[in-house]
């Protein structure tokens, strides 16, 4: 019997595709993140991260037999072009997997070009502005949009007696979009908006907006200030301006009462009702395991809010659609997972719209009470599967 003669250049070749397997194998499922760090909005940065150290404290670090490797850039601040350089590194040296992160509305329309020409998808965990969705057809958001949080706002308030509403908006698009969406739906359903301010993003003084508001006897202030400190000093103003005292309720999309910083704003909170898609508070069982495992990966101490369950969505989208695709991320391929892409989220059922790559949720209405352990947004209604109604 003859021996079977094996080419060496067909050994050459077996051995090049083991390597290329077994590089594959091993290769981590490389994210850079691209978020805030430092500066005034440092706490996105943070919340996000802790939500995507909840998922892997909970799911272990490897996905589809690949590890997980996170690379956290920070743009300091809302800065569009420290944003895109970051990414830029992250593509061309780092040869990222995935783009992900971004708290902030420009740090996003920044980098969304550069998923399209690097052919990287990019996981938008915060940034809120509708049009994002739009600059990349690599771009998925499991965040929020403003129109969709607004939106129920606006005819809750019409529903329950709101007729005259005074609008302070911060002065950039996620602001200029929540403005937009509630004139719309409230004036639709017979409302007023009888004034309305823009008021910066950086450094905002919010005194002589909420003086103007006051003056003009609205019976509710609508507000829109990106979530954390900013939601601190609006409520200290409007609460040491008397407008509480004089009857002017306060709504809004949930961002003003950030779980994040909700105890610090203490009492003066009671009460007020927004719309928004998740509360620390929500009651069920996925939100009770990841609330713990964002406690054991975070040290304890803090509270995930709205941005933490974003990080943690999106690091388990990551996951399916790598399981799904057995470990191998090409790009067109990671864009059609992750297109009707449905979760069991903290927040409650979401899900990924094939058609905009934008997310739908449930939107529910809280209102700020004292629970045994502080203060928190308790749902009391809902809409749900509210896509943004702009698209
Ligand atoms: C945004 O910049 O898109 C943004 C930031 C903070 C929020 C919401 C939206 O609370």
């Amino acid at each position: 019997m003859s021996i079977p003669r094996i080419s060496p250049r067909a050994v050459l070749l077996a051995a090049a595709l083991l390597c290329a397997r077994q590089a594959l194998a091993e290769d981590p499922i490389k994210i850079g993140m691209v978020a805030e760090f430092s500066g005034p909005f440092a706490a996105y940065g943070k919340q996000i991260h802790g939500g995507i150290k909840a998922y892997l404290q909970q799911n272990g670090d490897s996905c589809a037999g690949r590890k997980i490797e996170i690379l956290l850039k920070d743009t300091t601040g809302p800065s569009p072009e420290v944003a895109k350089r970051l990414a830029q590194d992250l593509v061309t040296q780092d040869k990222v997997d995935f783009l992900a992160g971004f708290g902030l509305t420009p740090n996003a329309l920044a980098v969304a070009p550069l998923a399209t020409q690097a052919k990287t998808p990019m996981i938008v965990m915060n940034a809120a502005s509708s049009i994002i969705t739009t600059r990349s057809p690599y771009l998925a958001r499991v965040s929020m949009t403003l129109p969709q949080v607004t939106m129920p706002m606006a005819l809750w308030a019409a529903k329950n007696g709101i007729k005259k509403v005074y609008s302070i908006v911060s002065d950039y698009a996620p602001g200029l979009d929540a403005e937009a969406a509630f004139t719309k739906s409230f004036t639709a359903q017979g409302g007023e908006v009888v004034g309305s301010a823009r008021v910066p993003l950086k450094n905002p003084d919010f005194a002589p907006f909420v003086q103007r508001a006051k003056d003009a006897k609205p019976q509710a202030v609508f507000i829109f200030v990106p979530a954390g400190e900013q939601g601190i000093a609006f409520v200290k103003a409007f609460t040491e301006r008397g407008l509480r005292e004089a009857g002017i309720k306060l709504i809004g999309p949930g961002d003003v009462v950030d779980d994040d910083v909700l105890e610090a704003m203490g009492d003066p909170t009671l009460g007020i009702i927004t719309t928004h898609h998740y509360s620390a508070a929500h009651d069920s069982p996925e939100n009770a395991a990841f609330k713990k495992a964002y406690a054991a990966a975070n040290g304890g101490g803090s509270r995930p809010n709205f941005m933490a369950v974003a990080g943690y969505d999106g690091m388990t989208a990551i996951c399916e659609v790598a399981k799904k695709l057995k470990g191998k991320l090409d790009a067109d391929a990671v864009m059609a997972a992750l297109k009707g892409l449905a979760l069991k989220s903290p927040r409650g059922e979401i899900h990924i719209d094939p058609e905009t790559r934008d997310i739908v949720q449930t939107v529910y209405v809280r209102k700020v009470e004292r629970l045994k352990d502080g203060l928190y947004n308790v749902e009391f209604d809902k809409f749900p599967d509210v896509k943004d109604p702009g698209k």
